[in-house]
């Protein structure tokens, strides 16, 4: 999927590398404006590729990177602990239960090498965030990929028959991406229980801020075989800084630490401190899961309007169909500087749009039109 994303995006001509550092700046809403989350700003390209939050990082963030730039000549110690206690405090465990990442992905990553050292398989579904599992199986893990129900959600009851006796990691993104769908509670909790009996269960949450299901951090004291992926890429807008983290029992924490070269110590200390700054903002994402919402119904709308079939979404994003889509939708997005996803299923023809600002929107809207 990541290599899908970069060529995608050099296809576009419109890939990082393409972008200069003014326009990098202007990727956010400016500083100056920050205690309003501005919603009327254009910048161009407009990107709707990578489910970033429009208006981040929030203003607390903002500074705390600002400030702490000038200390970059430090290793994140002890920042970096303080930290680790307080995204525990945050989230009800103890210190022991949290191992932090350059983003989630890296304990994704962390996860799939720890499972891959004892080889086996691995068990996701399709389409998924899946992309680290291509690191995964070159370092042992077989993958075996369950595809999505007629709905968009995660098969479990055929995620479960899936899993042989060599099964080591299951993979859970909830809501899922790229569809931004939600299994429901009882569905979850029925098959977490079964898997964990005899592999891991790696559940992603990255976007279970924007919905109002309660987390399976919870669980993790009980169960050594569930591990929790949490990021501040999302509701905290800290994409670029790349901070996420893990939350399971401490034996499960050890074992993931002694694959992680350096334990809690891949990020910046201007990323450390954003991420301590972020946690006493809780303004910042209520705001924007609002303003995302709103932005979301208008697109959902939008696109339903023009005959497209629209899966109904939990996240700031949207999976829908190009069937029946008049315009080549790929030319609309080159000529109007939007980036967009490629085609993740043929059939079908669905696509994922992120959601950004609503001017954001009401420009794409118009330019699909
Ligand atoms: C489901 C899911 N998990 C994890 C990530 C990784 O995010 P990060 O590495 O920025 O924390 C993403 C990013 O889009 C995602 O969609």
């Amino acid at each position: 999927m990541e290599s899908n994303r970069r060529s995608w995006l050099k296809q576009l001509g419109l890939g990082i590398a393409g972008i200069g550092l003014t326009q990098l700046e202007s990727v956010a809403a400016p500083f100056e404006k920050h205690r309003i989350l501005d919603d009327s700003l254009l910048n161009f390209p407009v990107r709707l590729n990578a489910n970033e939050n429009p208006f981040g990082p929030g203003p607390k963030a903002r500074e705390a990177l600002i400030k702490n730039a000038v200390v970059s000549n430090r290793y994140n110690l002890p920042q970096a602990k303080t930290l680790v206690e307080k995204i525990a405090e945050a989230q009800s465990v103890a210190a022991e239960n949290v191992l932090l990442g350059a983003g989630s992905t890296e304990i994704l990553d962390v996860t799939g090498r720890y499972a891959a050292l004892s080889k086996g398989s691995l068990v996701l579904g399709d389409p998924t965030f899946g992309f680290w599992t291509e690191t995964a199986e070159r370092l042992g893990l077989k993958r075996i990929k369950v595809p999505l129900t007629a709905d968009k959600k995660l098969d479990l009851p055929a995620m479960l028959k899936a899993m042989t006796p060599d099964t080591k990691l299951v993979y859970l993104c909830n809501p899922n991406n790229p569809t931004g769908t939600l299994n429901t509670r009882a569905d979850l909790e029925a098959f977490i229980t079964e898997a964990s009996k005899t592999a891991m269960v790696l559940i992603d949450e990255a976007y279970i801020e924007f919905t109002n299901e309660k987390s399976f951090v919870g669980w993790i004291n009980s169960n050594k075989n569930i591990i929790v992926a949490k990021t501040f890429s999302k509701v905290y807008g800290m994409a670029g800084a790349r901070l996420g983290y893990a939350i399971a029992h401490k034996d499960t924490i050890k074992a993931l630490s002694g694959v992680q070269s350096w334990p809690n110590g891949n990020n910046s200390i201007a990323t450390v401190a954003a991420g301590l700054a972020a946690l006493t903002d809780p303004t910042f994402v209520k705001d924007y899961v609002a303003l995302n919402e709103k932005a979301r119904t208008f697109t959902y709308n939008s696109l339903t309007a023009i005959g497209l079939k629209v899966i109904p979404s939990y996240t700031n994003f949207l999976y829908f169909s190009l069937e029946g889509y008049k315009k080549d939708y790929y030319k609309v997005l080159e000529q109007n500087k939007i980036m967009g996803r490629e085609i993740f299923e043929q059939n079908g023809k669905w696509t994922r749009i992120s959601i950004g600002t609503m001017a954001e929107m009401e420009y794409y809207v118009k330019a699909l039109g």
